[in-house]
Protein backbone atom coordinates (compact mmCIF):
# COMPACT_ATOMS: atom_id res chain seq x y z
CA UNK A 1 0.00 0.00 0.00
CA UNK A 2 1.50 3.45 -0.76
CA UNK A 3 0.63 6.40 1.26
CA UNK A 4 -0.74 9.50 -0.54
CA UNK A 5 2.23 12.37 -0.59
CA UNK A 6 1.67 14.96 1.69
CA UNK A 7 0.41 18.44 -0.23
CA UNK A 8 2.62 21.03 -0.88
CA UNK A 9 -0.81 23.56 -0.70
CA UNK A 10 -2.27 23.65 2.49
CA UNK A 11 -5.67 25.26 3.18
CA UNK A 12 -6.43 28.80 4.23
CA UNK A 13 -8.72 30.02 6.73
CA UNK A 14 -12.46 29.92 4.60
CA UNK A 15 -13.87 33.50 3.48
CA UNK A 16 -16.23 33.67 6.22
CA UNK A 17 -13.41 34.31 8.80
CA UNK A 18 -12.93 37.29 6.81
CA UNK A 19 -16.25 39.09 6.63
CA UNK A 20 -18.57 37.20 9.04
CA UNK A 21 -19.63 39.62 11.88
CA UNK A 22 -19.90 36.61 14.85
CA UNK A 23 -16.62 35.56 13.57
CA UNK A 24 -15.44 38.96 14.72
CA UNK A 25 -16.92 38.52 17.59
CA UNK A 26 -15.42 36.12 18.86
CA UNK A 27 -12.12 37.55 18.20
CA UNK A 28 -13.16 40.35 20.15
CA UNK A 29 -14.08 38.46 22.73
CA UNK A 30 -11.11 35.90 22.61
CA UNK A 31 -8.11 37.97 21.10
CA UNK A 32 -8.71 41.22 21.23
CA UNK A 33 -9.99 41.69 24.62
CA UNK A 34 -7.86 38.27 25.90
CA UNK A 35 -4.42 39.12 25.54
CA UNK A 36 -1.99 42.04 26.00
CA UNK A 37 -2.48 44.91 23.20
CA UNK A 38 -0.06 47.44 22.22
CA UNK A 39 -2.30 50.07 22.80
CA UNK A 40 -0.32 53.78 23.35
CA UNK A 41 3.35 55.17 22.80
CA UNK A 42 4.54 56.08 26.48
CA UNK A 43 6.15 59.22 25.59
CA UNK A 44 2.71 60.26 23.95
CA UNK A 45 1.67 60.77 27.52
CA UNK A 46 4.76 63.25 28.28
CA UNK A 47 2.96 64.31 31.82
CA UNK A 48 0.97 63.47 35.10
CA UNK A 49 -2.88 64.00 33.49
CA UNK A 50 -2.10 63.58 29.95
CA UNK A 51 -4.20 60.83 28.57
CA UNK A 52 -5.11 58.96 25.17
CA UNK A 53 -8.48 56.81 24.42
CA UNK A 54 -8.14 53.58 22.50
CA UNK A 55 -10.31 51.08 21.38
CA UNK A 56 -9.84 47.90 22.19
CA UNK A 57 -11.99 45.03 21.37
CA UNK A 58 -15.41 46.28 22.15
CA UNK A 59 -14.03 48.80 25.20
CA UNK A 60 -12.43 52.27 24.96
CA UNK A 61 -9.44 52.25 27.25
CA UNK A 62 -8.08 55.45 28.92
CA UNK A 63 -4.31 55.29 29.85
CA UNK A 64 -3.15 58.23 31.59
CA UNK A 65 0.28 59.13 34.17
CA UNK A 66 -1.00 59.17 37.84
CA UNK A 67 0.94 62.41 39.78
CA UNK A 68 3.75 60.42 40.30
CA UNK A 69 3.95 59.51 36.47
CA UNK A 70 3.10 56.42 36.46
CA UNK A 71 1.31 55.11 33.54
CA UNK A 72 -3.03 53.77 34.54
CA UNK A 73 -5.49 52.26 32.24
CA UNK A 74 -8.76 52.14 33.02
CA UNK A 75 -11.98 51.85 30.90
CA UNK A 76 -13.65 54.94 29.77
CA UNK A 77 -16.87 54.60 31.27
CA UNK A 78 -18.10 56.69 34.16
CA UNK A 79 -18.62 54.37 37.00
CA UNK A 80 -22.55 56.56 38.17
CA UNK A 81 -24.27 56.17 34.90
CA UNK A 82 -22.03 54.97 32.36
CA UNK A 83 -20.68 57.80 30.35
CA UNK A 84 -18.01 57.97 27.67
CA UNK A 85 -15.77 59.81 30.64
CA UNK A 86 -12.93 61.20 28.13
CA UNK A 87 -14.74 61.82 24.32
CA UNK A 88 -11.23 63.28 22.63
CA UNK A 89 -8.34 60.91 21.50
CA UNK A 90 -6.09 62.81 23.16
CA UNK A 91 -5.87 65.69 25.58
CA UNK A 92 -4.48 66.87 29.41
CA UNK A 93 -6.16 67.39 32.47
CA UNK A 94 -4.74 68.92 35.28
CA UNK A 95 -5.37 66.76 37.96
CA UNK A 96 -8.89 65.11 37.85
CA UNK A 97 -10.93 63.53 34.85
CA UNK A 98 -14.54 64.78 35.33
CA UNK A 99 -17.32 63.26 33.55
CA UNK A 100 -18.90 65.80 31.24
CA UNK A 101 -22.43 63.94 32.70
CA UNK A 102 -23.12 64.45 36.55
CA UNK A 103 -19.58 65.88 36.82
CA UNK A 104 -18.53 63.02 39.25
CA UNK A 105 -14.62 63.02 39.49
CA UNK A 106 -12.14 60.68 39.38
CA UNK A 107 -8.35 61.25 40.52
CA UNK A 108 -5.81 60.11 37.82
CA UNK A 109 -5.54 56.33 39.96
CA UNK A 110 -9.26 56.17 39.14
CA UNK A 111 -10.70 56.75 42.88
CA UNK A 112 -13.61 58.95 43.08
CA UNK A 113 -13.08 61.98 44.88
CA UNK A 114 -16.00 64.31 43.93
CA UNK A 115 -19.22 63.90 42.64
CA UNK A 116 -22.29 66.57 43.45
CA UNK A 117 -23.94 66.18 47.01
CA UNK A 118 -21.52 63.06 47.28
CA UNK A 119 -20.84 63.73 51.00
CA UNK A 120 -24.54 63.36 51.82
CA UNK A 121 -24.67 59.89 50.16
CA UNK A 122 -22.92 57.88 52.21
CA UNK A 123 -23.44 54.81 50.15
CA UNK A 124 -20.61 55.99 47.27
CA UNK A 125 -17.55 54.32 48.28
CA UNK A 126 -14.74 56.03 46.59
CA UNK A 127 -12.73 53.24 46.01
CA UNK A 128 -15.72 50.94 45.28
CA UNK A 129 -17.08 53.34 42.53
CA UNK A 130 -13.69 54.19 41.00
CA UNK A 131 -12.66 53.65 37.56
CA UNK A 132 -12.45 50.15 36.72
CA UNK A 133 -8.94 49.60 36.34
CA UNK A 134 -7.17 47.84 33.38
CA UNK A 135 -4.10 45.57 33.41
CA UNK A 136 -0.97 47.33 32.04
CA UNK A 137 2.76 46.84 31.21
CA UNK A 138 5.74 48.80 29.46
CA UNK A 139 7.44 47.56 26.89
CA UNK A 140 9.83 48.63 24.14
CA UNK A 141 8.44 52.17 25.07
CA UNK A 142 4.80 51.57 24.84
CA UNK A 143 1.95 50.90 27.01
CA UNK A 144 0.42 47.46 26.94
CA UNK A 145 -2.81 46.56 28.35
CA UNK A 146 -4.87 43.55 28.72
CA UNK A 147 -8.69 43.27 29.52
CA UNK A 148 -8.92 40.19 30.95
CA UNK A 149 -9.29 39.15 34.22
CA UNK A 150 -6.65 37.01 34.33
CA UNK A 151 -4.34 38.05 31.72
CA UNK A 152 -1.49 35.70 30.08
CA UNK A 153 1.86 35.77 30.92
CA UNK A 154 3.67 39.00 29.26
CA UNK A 155 6.67 37.34 29.36
CA UNK A 156 5.32 34.19 27.03
CA UNK A 157 3.12 35.97 25.09
CA UNK A 158 4.55 39.14 23.82
CA UNK A 159 8.33 39.19 24.37
CA UNK A 160 8.69 35.51 24.03
CA UNK A 161 7.00 36.47 20.54
CA UNK A 162 10.68 38.27 19.99
CA UNK A 163 12.30 35.82 21.32
CA UNK A 164 10.81 33.12 19.35
CA UNK A 165 11.14 34.88 16.29
CA UNK A 166 14.90 36.12 16.69
CA UNK A 167 15.82 32.98 18.66
CA UNK A 168 17.47 34.85 21.21
CA UNK A 169 16.09 36.76 24.20
CA UNK A 170 18.86 39.63 23.72
CA UNK A 171 18.79 40.34 20.15
CA UNK A 172 15.31 42.51 20.45
CA UNK A 173 17.14 44.55 23.59
CA UNK A 174 20.08 45.40 21.89
CA UNK A 175 18.21 47.78 19.75
CA UNK A 176 16.91 49.52 23.38
CA UNK A 177 14.04 50.92 21.69
CA UNK A 178 12.58 52.24 24.93
CA UNK A 179 15.04 55.08 24.43
CA UNK A 180 14.30 55.59 20.48
CA UNK A 181 12.28 58.90 19.98
CA UNK A 182 9.60 59.61 17.25
CA UNK A 183 10.84 60.43 13.67
CA UNK A 184 7.59 60.38 12.30
CA UNK A 185 3.96 58.69 12.51
CA UNK A 186 1.60 57.65 9.85
CA UNK A 187 -1.88 56.31 10.37
CA UNK A 188 -3.62 54.28 7.87
CA UNK A 189 -6.98 53.47 7.81
CA UNK A 190 -7.23 50.12 6.11
CA UNK A 191 -10.67 48.69 4.15
CA UNK A 192 -9.60 45.27 5.43
CA UNK A 193 -9.58 42.27 8.07
CA UNK A 194 -6.97 42.97 10.42
CA UNK A 195 -5.89 38.75 9.74
CA UNK A 196 -5.54 40.03 5.89
CA UNK A 197 -2.93 42.61 6.86
CA UNK A 198 -1.08 40.13 9.86
CA UNK A 199 -0.77 37.37 6.67
CA UNK A 200 0.92 39.41 4.29
CA UNK A 201 3.08 40.67 6.75
CA UNK A 202 3.83 37.37 7.59
CA UNK A 203 5.04 36.33 3.91
CA UNK A 204 7.67 37.48 1.07
CA UNK A 205 5.75 35.84 -1.91
CA UNK A 206 4.31 39.22 -3.03
CA UNK A 207 7.56 41.45 -2.68
CA UNK A 208 8.63 40.93 -5.94
CA UNK A 209 5.24 41.82 -7.54
CA UNK A 210 4.30 44.88 -5.24
CA UNK A 211 7.56 45.88 -3.45
CA UNK A 212 9.73 47.28 -6.29
CA UNK A 213 11.86 49.50 -3.44
CA UNK A 214 12.11 46.87 -1.14
CA UNK A 215 13.26 44.46 -2.77
CA UNK A 216 16.07 46.59 -4.44
CA UNK A 217 17.35 47.15 -0.81
CA UNK A 218 16.17 43.74 0.36
CA UNK A 219 17.56 41.56 -2.89
CA UNK A 220 16.54 37.91 -0.67
CA UNK A 221 12.82 39.47 -0.63
CA UNK A 222 12.66 38.57 -4.61
CA UNK A 223 12.86 35.19 -3.74
CA UNK A 224 9.95 34.93 -1.97
CA UNK A 225 11.25 33.78 1.71
CA UNK A 226 10.19 36.03 4.40
CA UNK A 227 12.33 37.62 6.58
CA UNK A 228 9.97 35.35 9.02
CA UNK A 229 10.34 32.25 7.37
CA UNK A 230 14.06 30.97 9.32
CA UNK A 231 14.06 31.18 12.92
CA UNK A 232 16.06 34.36 13.47
CA UNK A 233 17.10 35.31 10.04
CA UNK A 234 17.51 39.11 9.16
CA UNK A 235 17.19 39.53 5.27
CA UNK A 236 20.43 41.03 4.30
CA UNK A 237 21.02 44.55 2.81
CA UNK A 238 22.01 44.57 -1.07
CA UNK A 239 25.54 44.90 -1.82
CA UNK A 240 25.30 48.81 -2.80
CA UNK A 241 22.78 49.34 -0.13
CA UNK A 242 23.84 52.21 2.05
CA UNK A 243 20.81 52.19 4.33
CA UNK A 244 17.19 51.38 4.61
CA UNK A 245 15.87 54.33 2.72
CA UNK A 246 13.78 54.48 -0.56
CA UNK A 247 16.55 54.87 -2.64
CA UNK A 248 19.25 52.60 -0.86
CA UNK A 249 20.99 56.22 0.33
CA UNK A 250 22.94 56.23 3.54
CA UNK A 251 20.79 55.98 6.72
CA UNK A 252 22.12 57.18 9.89
CA UNK A 253 24.68 55.58 12.72
CA UNK A 254 23.71 52.33 13.85
CA UNK A 255 22.09 52.23 16.80
CA UNK A 256 24.72 51.70 19.55
CA UNK A 257 24.77 47.98 21.20
CA UNK A 258 23.85 46.52 18.16
CA UNK A 259 25.44 42.90 17.75
CA UNK A 260 27.88 43.10 14.68
CA UNK A 261 25.47 40.53 13.09
CA UNK A 262 22.50 42.70 13.05
CA UNK A 263 24.28 45.00 10.88
CA UNK A 264 22.88 45.76 7.28
CA UNK A 265 19.87 43.32 8.28
CA UNK A 266 16.48 43.21 8.41
CA UNK A 267 14.29 41.49 11.02
CA UNK A 268 10.81 41.37 11.17
CA UNK A 269 8.76 40.35 14.63
CA UNK A 270 5.19 39.58 14.04
CA UNK A 271 3.77 40.16 17.96
CA UNK A 272 0.18 38.52 17.96
CA UNK A 273 -2.31 39.55 17.66
CA UNK A 274 -1.65 43.30 16.17
CA UNK A 275 1.96 44.28 16.28
CA UNK A 276 4.94 44.28 14.08
CA UNK A 277 8.12 45.03 14.41
CA UNK A 278 10.60 45.70 11.82
CA UNK A 279 14.25 46.01 12.96
CA UNK A 280 17.16 47.81 11.15
CA UNK A 281 20.43 49.25 11.99
CA UNK A 282 19.37 52.89 12.34
CA UNK A 283 15.80 52.84 12.79
CA UNK A 284 12.69 50.67 14.15
CA UNK A 285 9.54 50.24 12.71
CA UNK A 286 6.45 49.47 15.10
CA UNK A 287 3.04 48.85 13.79
CA UNK A 288 0.39 48.20 16.25
CA UNK A 289 -3.62 47.58 14.95
CA UNK A 290 -6.89 48.43 15.98
CA UNK A 291 -8.83 46.28 14.75
CA UNK A 292 -12.42 48.30 14.65
CA UNK A 293 -14.75 45.92 12.65
CA UNK A 294 -14.42 42.74 10.58
CA UNK A 295 -13.64 44.84 7.34
CA UNK A 296 -11.76 47.76 9.01
CA UNK A 297 -8.47 48.31 10.65
CA UNK A 298 -6.53 51.43 11.66
CA UNK A 299 -2.89 51.31 11.96
CA UNK A 300 -0.29 53.37 13.49
CA UNK A 301 2.50 53.13 12.23
CA UNK A 302 6.04 54.68 13.93
CA UNK A 303 9.44 55.19 12.91
CA UNK A 304 11.81 55.31 15.62
CA UNK A 305 15.11 57.02 15.85
CA UNK A 306 18.34 57.62 18.24
CA UNK A 307 17.56 60.86 20.29
CA UNK A 308 20.24 62.45 19.00
CA UNK A 309 19.04 61.84 15.60
CA UNK A 310 15.52 63.67 15.79
CA UNK A 311 16.95 66.23 18.07
CA UNK A 312 19.61 67.40 15.66
CA UNK A 313 16.59 67.94 13.02
CA UNK A 314 18.44 65.14 10.37
CA UNK A 315 15.67 64.77 7.64
CA UNK A 316 14.37 60.85 7.95
CA UNK A 317 11.78 61.32 5.25
CA UNK A 318 14.50 58.77 3.16
CA UNK A 319 13.81 55.94 5.32
CA UNK A 320 10.05 56.71 5.68
CA UNK A 321 9.27 57.00 2.73
CA UNK A 322 11.07 53.78 2.34
CA UNK A 323 8.27 51.69 4.59
CA UNK A 324 5.46 53.66 3.77
CA UNK A 325 5.58 52.87 0.18
CA UNK A 326 5.57 49.70 1.75
CA UNK A 327 2.77 50.25 3.96
CA UNK A 328 0.77 51.40 1.21
CA UNK A 329 1.29 48.80 -1.26
CA UNK A 330 0.73 46.30 1.59
CA UNK A 331 -2.94 47.83 2.43
CA UNK A 332 -3.91 48.34 -0.91
CA UNK A 333 -3.13 44.71 -1.71
CA UNK A 334 -5.35 43.82 1.55
CA UNK A 335 -8.30 45.79 0.54
CA UNK A 336 -8.16 44.24 -2.79
CA UNK A 337 -8.53 41.07 -1.25
CA UNK A 338 -11.28 42.13 1.41
CA UNK A 339 -14.43 42.21 -0.90
CA UNK A 340 -13.05 38.82 -2.10
CA UNK A 341 -13.72 37.19 0.88
CA UNK A 342 -17.30 37.10 0.87
CA UNK A 343 -17.26 35.68 -2.82
CA UNK A 344 -18.23 32.20 -3.06
CA UNK A 345 -15.07 31.71 -4.90
CA UNK A 346 -13.20 31.87 -1.47
CA UNK A 347 -16.18 29.69 0.29
CA UNK A 348 -13.65 27.20 1.20
CA UNK A 349 -10.49 29.58 1.16
CA UNK A 350 -7.60 29.72 -0.88
CA UNK A 351 -4.14 27.78 -0.48
CA UNK A 352 -0.47 28.61 0.99
CA UNK A 353 2.29 27.68 -1.04
CA UNK A 354 5.24 26.34 0.47
CA UNK A 355 7.06 29.56 1.09
CA UNK A 356 3.96 30.64 2.62
CA UNK A 357 3.28 27.79 5.06
CA UNK A 358 4.07 29.64 8.69
CA UNK A 359 1.09 31.56 8.04
CA UNK A 360 -0.90 28.01 8.96
CA UNK A 361 0.63 27.80 12.45
CA UNK A 362 -1.23 31.71 12.68
CA UNK A 363 -4.51 30.26 11.23
CA UNK A 364 -4.38 27.24 13.89
CA UNK A 365 -3.42 29.80 16.39
CA UNK A 366 -6.62 31.97 15.23
CA UNK A 367 -9.15 28.65 15.37
CA UNK A 368 -7.76 27.82 19.04
CA UNK A 369 -8.93 30.90 20.09
CA UNK A 370 -11.88 31.39 18.49
CA UNK A 371 -13.36 28.20 17.51
FE1 LIG B 1 -20.87 60.24 34.77
FE2 LIG B 1 -23.28 60.65 35.71
S1 LIG B 1 -22.70 59.39 34.10
S2 LIG B 1 -21.44 61.56 36.34
FE1 LIG C 1 4.53 43.43 1.93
Amino acid sequence: MTTAPASSLHATLPGSYYTDPQVFLREQEHVLESLWMCAVRSADLPRPGAYRTVRIGRESVLVTRNRHGALRAFLNVCRHRGARLCTEESGQVRRNLQCPYHAWTYDLDGKLVAAPNLSKMPDVGRDAYGLRPVALREWLGYAWVCLADDPPSFEDSVIGAATERLGDAAAVERYRVHELTLGRRITYDVAANWKLIVENFMECYHCATIHPELTEVLPEFADGLAAQYFVGHGARFGEEVKGFTVDGSAGFARLSGLAEEQDRRYYAVTVRPTVFLNLVPDHVILHRMYPLSVDRTVVECDWLYAPEVVASGADVSASVELFHRVNAQDFAACERTQPAMSSRAYRDGGVLVPSEHHIGGFHAWVRSLVG
